[in-house]
């Protein structure tokens, strides 16, 4: 009781101005006592641990009799949760404790297996310097018992940092791109995708000092360009491939780049580009709040980075389940005619679409194949030909269709039940009279990296909800490894949002990763060929998550026309080397640091098959390094990825017999799969 009283006063005090950091932020390696292993829980989706009262979006779990020590370093302030048993361990009770420095701080009464309700701590650790948790059983309890700490998590003054925290335990980057050149520069994507006689709107991404003269041409193909909006327009009927030079001129220099237009039933040929409203606000979107995503996008100058999409995610719709809590939400959920409603947050879905394009940005919008989507608004369930008909009209360029509450209607098993709803929506898509990219967002249900695309898909979660933490980070990196061969122009994995700047899931702080955790999220996601949207309040930008979103030469490794994401190519106890081919002969490559502490990785280029001599450039910094025979070798801070682009000289080459740098991946998985004697997908 005293405990839950200093933690109520620190939430209206000290708290209000802390930092809340989650248990996927412990370091739960020192068990003490007990066999086994705390498991910590960190998405919403994939993993969940459930007591008779609640089902626990993060938290840990261990076996009784157990305890674990995790390093507070008197940093921390208050330590929270909410404890039960989980349902899926054996029948019994435990006593759950928590100590300072060997001091019980807290115990529990017996809490059983079916409790309906569960016990709250909230206790004060400051000073303490090693919090331990305990589990014991209670008198006659078996083994088998699992203890939950649901939402476990300890508050600490803003800035402080956990002793576990690699920005202890290794020395952080800065900032690495450098400084945007006066001469101008292209950039954005080479190849276009559009379908015969569909609306093309591209906004020509260019930076560079202004004024400065840009010229597009593009007779050839009918297209017309606004020089002032940079907007490239209007449609092509006949299928096939359409070049539109560009050429960009100022007092500093000139610049030239060919966009080839390919004119047929592909599109998003490369992976997109741009921003959603999730991560950012979450349940709070509204047409201002998108207005003014679109107006950064381009005040920023990302826009001329090649940052696209404009996406509200979940939302805009009415919800009156939660319309006690935001009256916003409270309205129809269809008119009379069954078209989907949007809230009072957003009274011209239409108008602000046209305020998205009118800057040659793209729009893009959220549903679910199920009765309801994740946040309890309705879905597209039954009305599929309807919704898609409506964002069409109201001029969307993008769906991402999610899966939340299509279990409860759906039918059939495996594959039949996975595909269906995504046909359904895909063929009501492909009906419209605009092109409307389809974002898969089930969380890579059966392997839906092999099938996204057969039914109308242009890219595919392939994971569960992706947080700004370093071990949900992490654990996405880890679900790619069987992935690459699936990528190709029009079909992308997509490991979810960027959890760079200022996210909800913190307040609305900055991120929770630290700023090597956030070279290797940006680095792995390019080389990965995946979806970069951006999850941050755009108006808010630092400096630093900006220098992250614009390096050009990281952005290009990501839009490479040949669409090859990258394999785990070599690996070590804790490190791991990713690498893609790219369209010009050169082979992009990640050395990342998967341990806290910094180390160098040995990125052994001639057993990777990298014979001769190749040039090494430092992709962040836009620099080359130096040429390279037989290995290459980095110091990589904790956690961090060394993202390199390797050319051949004119000797360089290939092994002989080997055409694709991932097939030292493909090697990897095919020697650990078979040793377990299963297949590999
Ligand atoms: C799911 C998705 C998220 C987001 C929310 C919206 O959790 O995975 O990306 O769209 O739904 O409710």
């Amino acid at each position: 009781m005293k405990a839950c009283l200093v933690f109520a006063v620190l939430v209206v005090g000290t708290v209000f101005a802390g930092q809340n950091i989650p248990c996927e932020q412990f370091d739960v390696s020192k068990v003490v006592r007990g066999k086994g292993a705390v498991e910590v829980a960190c998405t919403a989706i994939e993993k969940r641990f459930s007591t008779a009262a609640h089902k626990h979006f993060f938290g840990m779990r261990m076996p009784a009799p157990f305890a674990v020590e995790i390093p507070l370093g008197g940093e921390a302030l208050s330590f929270e949760a909410s404890c039960g048993v989980d349902k899926s361990g054996a029948k019994g009770a435990v006593v759950l404790r928590v100590l300072g420095d060997g001091k019980e701080l807290w115990a529990s009464p017996s809490t059983a297996f079916g409790d309906k309700d569960e016990v709250k701590v909230c206790v004060d650790v400051s000073g303490v310097n090693a919090m331990t948790l305990a589990v014991d059983p209670v008198e006659g309890t078996g083994d088998g018992v699992l203890a939950v700490w649901g939402e476990a998590r300890v508050t600490c003054r803003d800035g402080a940092v956990l002793p576990s925290d690699v920005r202890r335990t290794s020395r952080q980057l800065g900032v690495l791109t450098p400084g945007a050149a006066d001469a101008p520069r292209i950039n954005g994507p080479r190849v276009y995708g559009v379908r015969p006689g569909k609306p093309i709107l591209y906004r020509v991404p260019v930076t560079g000092q202004r004024p400065m003269k840009l010229k597009v041409e593009c007779s050839e193909s009918g297209l017309s360009f606004d020089p002032d909006t940079q907007v490239l327009s209007g449609s092509i009927k006949e299928p096939g491939e359409y070049t539109v030079a560009i050429v960009a001129e100022n007092s500093s220099g000139k610049a030239e780049k060919t966009l080839t237009i390919k004119v047929g039933e592909k599109i998003g040929l490369t992976p997109a580009l741009g921003w959603s409203s999730w991560n950012a606000f979450g349940g709070s979107v509204s047409d201002a709040k998108v207005r003014a995503a679109a107006d950064a996008l381009v005040a920023t100058g990302l826009a001329d980075h090649g940052y696209s999409y404009v996406n509200i995610d979940d939302f805009w719709q009415n919800i009156p389940e939660r319309a006690k809590e935001d009256p916003d939400l409270d309205g129809p959920l269809r008119d009379a005619e069954g078209r989907i409603a949007a809230n009072r947050r957003f009274p011209d879905m239409k108008g602000l679409v046209d305020y998205i394009h009118a800057k040659g940005l793209k729009a893009g919008i959220y549903s679910s194949p199920g009765p309801y989507t994740c946040g309890r608004a309705v879905g597209s369930w039954q009305h599929e030909e309807f919704d898609a008909k409506t964002f069409a009209d109201w001029g969307f360029d993008y769906l991402k269709h999610d899966w939340c509450f299509y279990d409860d209607v759906a039918f059939g098993k495996g594959l039949d039940r996975a595909m269906y709803p995504y046909l359904v929506m895909g063929r009501a898509l492909a009906h419209q009279e605009r092109d409307i990219y389809f974002s898969l967002c089930q969380y890579g249900m059966e392997n839906v990296s092999a099938w996204g695309r057969l039914v109308g898909a242009q890219s595919w979660r392939t994971t569960g909800d992706v947080f700004d933490t370093w071990s949900s980070v992490s654990a996405a990196i880890e679900k790619q490894k069987k992935l690459f061969y699936y990528t190709e122009p029009g079909a992308w994995n997509d490991p979810d949002m960027l959890c760079v700047g200022n996210v909800c899931w913190n307040d609305g702080r900055p991120t929770r990763l630290a700023p090597n955790e956030q070279y290797t999220h940006v680095s792995l996601w390019a080389l990965l060929a995946a979806p970069m949207l951006i999850g941050c309040d755009l108006t808010k930008i630092d400096d630093f998550t900006l220098s992250l979103l614009s390096n050009d030469e990281v952005i290009d490794i990501d839009q490479d026309p040949l669409g090859k994401g990258a394999g785990c190519i070599a690996e070590g106890d804790e490190w791991e080397i990713w690498a893609r081919p790219l369209e010009d002969g050169s082979i992009a490559a990640g050395l990342y640091n998967k341990s806290s502490r910094e180390q160098t990785v040995v990125f052994d280029l001639e057993a990777a098959g990298l014979m001769c001599k190749w040039r090494v450039r430092d992709v962040w910094r836009q620099d080359d390094i130096g040429v390279f025979l037989g290995k290459y070798e980095a110091v990589v801070p904790g956690h961090a990825t060394h993202l390199v682009r390797l050319f051949p000289l004119p000797c360089g080459h290939l092994r002989e017999g080997m055409d694709d740098i991932r097939e030292n991946a493909w090697r990897l998985l095919r020697a650990k799969d078979l040793s377990k004697g299963t297949l590999l997908l």
